[in-house]
């Protein structure tokens, strides 16, 4: 459903930066991908440049055959809105809105009836088990909870495609786990394919497929075997092995 052909990014500056070079992908329907790498590596770029929000340089990018680049801004806008989900490590909830109304942005978009989008959240608010907040303010609610509700808001359109940088990034070990068999059962549930960028080898652990990168290029992949503890051991040695900062090891040391 997402392939990504021989491409590279350079971002023009005072200095030009090579953040990727020719990366290849070919990534199935309902599959599961992790996305590891040091700091500085190119993850962000590489996401960015799915996400349709940072064309590559050269190279080409297909989702479900089609190169979203070569849509208008307002095509690119409603693909985006209608077949992308999107989950960041900040969770970016309006702090002026209640989660329900965060959870049911997408739909207001898209000018969908209240009656209708209020089903579809409550729907999904039970899916993640965020029933009891749906009335609450952002300020009012923990950081797990608010991953959930960027979940439910990221999962309410069925999106095709979801993509997340770092989710679990600011959350505590339960609350990244929560998250992470969450986003498994989404996956499996909606057959939705996952993109998941993360320095956490335990979130890591519960993808299909890990595709580790190294100075902006492809150094390895790995596939998730009969069992998630080897898995996360795999992780563990391929990172060991990649070298990087001390960040990347942040979890390994808890
Ligand atoms: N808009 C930009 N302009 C210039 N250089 C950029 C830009 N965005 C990223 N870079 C550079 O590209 C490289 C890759 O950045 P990227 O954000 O993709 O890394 P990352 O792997 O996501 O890192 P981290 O794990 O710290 O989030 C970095 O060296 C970064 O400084
Ligand atoms: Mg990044």
């Amino acid at each position: 459903m997402l392939q990504v052909k021989q491409a590279s990014k350079v971002y023009q500056g005072k200095v030009a930066y090579r953040a990727l070079t020719n990366i290849n992908l070919d990534i199935q329907k309902g599959e599961f991908i992790g996305i590891m790498g040091p700091s500085g590596s190119g993850k962000t770029t590489l996401l960015n440049m799915i996400a349709t929000i940072d064309e590559p340089t050269t190279g080409t990018v297909l989702i479900e055959g089609n190169n979203p680049y070569q849509l208008n801004r307002n095509e690119i806008a409603k693909f985006r809105r209608r077949s992308l989900g999107f989950v960041f490590q900040d969770f970016n909830l309006l702090h002026t809105l209640t989660v329900r109304e965060n959870i049911v942005l997408p739909l207001t978009l898209d000018g969908e009836g209240v009656e209708e989008m209020n089903r579809k959240a409550d729907e999904i608010a039970k899916t993640l088990g965020i029933s009891s907040i749906m009335n609450k303010r952002t300020y009012e609610i923990s950081g797990g909870q608010a991953q959930r509700a960027a979940i439910a808001r990221a999962m309410i359109h069925h999106p095709k495609l979801l993509l997340a940088d770092e989710p679990t990034g600011n959350l505590d070990s339960k609350a990244s786990k929560d998250v992470m068999e969450m986003l498994v059962r989404l996956n499996q549930q909606e057959q939705a394919t996952i993109f998941l960028v993360t320095h956490d080898p335990q979130a890591a652990s519960y993808a299909d497929r890990i595709i580790f990168i190294r100075d902006g290029q492809f150094y390895s992949e790995i596939h998730q075997g009969e069992n998630r503890k080897a898995f996360f051991q795999k992780i563990i040695d391929t990172l060991s092995f990649l070298g990087g900062d001390d960040h990347d090891f942040s979890s390994i040391r808890d």
